[in-house]
């Protein structure tokens, strides 16, 4: 038995190694262009000596040897110098000598532009032009294989193609071989060639010592923006953005969970996959969901109002808005008109993307908000009667304004009689004011509330009580797959409820965590009066504490720091600087000291906080909400010993409570 798997073992190995080069200095390891043609500009300081990409501090070439081709470099070991560029402007083709095909693959390392027809590589086999691939948007070359089977025997010149002059008009390649297999490296493309499986990880527990337990992940793989946050009368939906193929982004696809409390979570089947229509392929970037509570697209099967989806259809070369429905709620889904654009793109941004649509009640019309240009920011509104047919309505020009564009009513200190419009982007720079159907009037400056790992937040459309309940992503932080031994990469932030108060600055926003919180509250320990001092620890009677729920209200005194020792993470406030400070780790996995909240000065001579505390993250939030943050930590580098005291003087507790929090994943 072993000498069979041996032997198989080296036949694998040795049909793997059967490759060659397609003639001399296919592989540019000659370090001149010996063997290839050049045309045009493009390719005139080539090939490119070394790393040059990482020279110039992007991301590096994955080069093989010495020399390759990088259409943006001008180092050819002569002239110029490591990082020395071309630039993107310049055109040409590189067209090599002939050669005979003589395997059924062409293997080669292609980079840059992913930009189909203008830039890439094609085969030229008598008047035929076979466009072999074009680059992956990341000057990291990936390894790619043809399939030229049909040419076999064939003589042939590969070409290699630049076209193009705007942003990412260039093209790496590298080290073109004949191979027996093929040899694919996807991490980089869109999965719809290898289709994705829609399971949500039926077989996958939340079980892991490092898993949070309050907060919102996939079970599996990547989690990036929340998207279609709808309230269906009975649940709440989160859709998010989702890789099923890994750790890292990519391949992106809505995964999708339901809760009746926002808290505890359901995972499911993953609700839109990436496709291809009429001929593109593209992926799911992020979007709203609606109920159509007046049946505006005529798809209501029996009872159940129809749950609509609008997302980004991301595919080259330019983004467009289209649309998706569910008659079943939320279980299966159908693309509208196969795909297709509801809202084309509007021609400022190839990437214009991530419409919000809600019903606005006054006006009795859907609309749309649109984040569609960049500098100078543009936002775009729409508005329909039947979800399909969308007509302009105004723009919104806000150079803050960058994608995620959400949009919520609020009324200002609960008043029914007074709502203000809150609209805001992905970091949640946000301004208040009104909306009369067509646009939005501002009465607010552009402010913010937000510090740390919160991005893409949106909020749920159609909930009970009028309740403006976000969720955020938190991103940023390390892969917590790759070091803490868990199946998930990125998770939301706790859900929030916003609301509008007025302050001596004006109306504002505040952020405070939702009160269903408390279902998950297993055991309460509250202080009152306490002085801290030399020798004082406030936790001193708490032996043991995982998941926390901690507010306190203290005056800072003559200490110079009060210091929170809590389960993974030590936060301190540093009386002098003003400045929160927690535990945290970089985005490499390292242990670094970080601001937590800045400027947190005492009102009234306190300081009043709220720390949520999961097992990988910690949550602020200062006067009742007025600034929260949202940060990552190193769970293996918390405290030794939990405790709250003071350092260098006395500080005084008004009111301190400490709620034990259970698992929201038992169920
Ligand atoms: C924000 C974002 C969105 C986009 C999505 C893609 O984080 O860049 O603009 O739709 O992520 O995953």
């Amino acid at each position: 038995m072993k000498t069979i798997l041996a032997i198989t073992a080296l036949l694998v190995s040795t049909t793997v190694c059967a490759d060659e080069l397609l003639f001399p200095n296919s592989d540019f390891e000659s370090g001149t262009l010996d063997g290839w043609t050049v045309q045009g500009e493009a390719f005139q300081v080539q090939p490119t000596k070394g790393d040059n990409t990482a020279a110039r501090n992007r991301e590096s070439a994955n080069i093989q040897g010495t020399w390759w081709i990088g259409g943006y470099e001008k180092y050819n070991g002569k002239e110029g110098k490591p990082g020395a560029i071309a630039g993107d402007a310049l055109t040409g083709t590189l067209t090599s000598q002939e050669f005979t095909i003589k395997r059924p693959y062409i293997t080669f390392r292609i980079g840059a532009g992913n930009l189909p027809d203008d830039v890439g590589v094609r085969l030229l086999v008598d008047n035929e032009s076979i466009e072999l691939a074009t680059g992956v948007d990341e000057e990291t070359m990936v390894v790619h294989s043809s399939d030229v089977r049909a040419y076999v025997g064939r003589t042939a010149r590969l070409q290699v193609f630049d076209n193009a002059t705007g942003g990412w008009g260039h093209i790496n390649v590298d080290d073109f071989r004949g191979t027996d297999i093929p040899v694919r490296d996807t991490s980089k493309d869109f999965a719809i060639d290898d289709a994705i499986s829609p399971s949500g990880y039926p077989g996958i527990e939340y079980d892991q010592p490092l898993r949070p337990q309050f907060h919102f992940m996939s079970k599996k793989n990547w989690l990036n923006d929340p998207n279609g946050m709808v309230y269906d009368g009975e649940k709440y939906h989160l859709f998010f953005q989702h890789n099923p193929k890994g750790t890292g982004w990519g391949n992106m696809t809505w995964g999708h969970a339901t809760s009746l409390d926002m808290v505890h979570w359901k995972q499911g089947d993953h609700a839109l996959l990436p496709y291809r229509v009429d001929g593109r392929a593209g992926t799911i970037f992020s979007g709203t969901a609606v109920i159509d509570h007046n049946n505006s697209l005529g798809k209501q099967v029996g009872d159940t109002k129809t749950m609509v989806a609008f997302f980004t259809f991301a595919a080259k070369p330019k983004f467009y808005q289209a649309m998706a429905y569910s008659t079943d709620g939320g279980e299966t889904w159908t693309y509208w008109n196969e795909g297709r654009a509801v809202v084309e793109n509007q021609g400022f941004d190839n990437g214009e993307r991530d419409p919000k649509v809600f019903w606005h009640e006054p006006s009795q019309q859907w609309v749309m908000l649109l984040w569609v240009q960049k500098d100078p920011g543009r936002v775009r509104w729409f508005t329909s009667k039947n979800l399909v047919d969308w007509e302009f309505a105004s723009d919104l020009m806000r150079d803050w304004a960058f994608e995620c564009m959400d949009l919520v009513f609020l009324k200002v200190d609960g008043d029914e009689n007074n709502t203000k419009c809150l609209i805001y982007d992905a970091s949640f720079d946000y301004e208040i004011g009104s909306f009369d159907g067509q646009k939005f009037i501002a009465e607010t400056e552009a402010l913010s509330i937000v510090r740390g790992n919160y991005y893409a937040a949106q909020t749920f459309n159609q909930t009970p009580d009028d309740r403006a309940v976000q969720i955020g992503w938190m991103r940023g932080g390390p892969d917590s797959a790759k070091l803490f031994g868990v199946p998930h990469n990125q998770q939301m932030g706790f859900p929030v409820e916003l609301s509008l108060k007025t302050t001596p600055k004006g109306i504002r926003l505040f952020c405070w965590p939702i009160k269903e919180i408390d279902s998950l509250v297993e055991q309460t320990h509250e202080l009152d009066e306490v002085t801290l001092g030399a020798g004082v620890n406030a936790l001193d009677d708490i032996k043991d504490l995982d998941l926390v729920d901690l507010e306190v209200s203290f005056s800072p005194g003559d200490a110079e720091q009060v210091v929170f020792d809590l389960p993974r993470v030590s936060l301190r406030y540093d009386v002098k600087k003003q400045v929160l400070y927690h535990s945290g780790i970089d985005n490499n996995g390292a242990p670094r000291e970080d601001i937590c909240i800045d400027k947190l000065v005492p009102r009234e001579g306190k300081v009043s906080l709220r720390l949520l505390v999961d097992r990988l993250t910690v949550e602020a939030y200062a006067f009742g909400g007025a600034t929260f943050a949202a940060h990552y930590i190193h769970p293996k580098h918390g405290p030794k010993k939990l405790s709250i005291h003071s350092v260098g003087g006395t500080a005084k507790i008004h009111e301190l409570s400490v709620r034990e929090l259970k698992s929201a994943w038992e169920f």
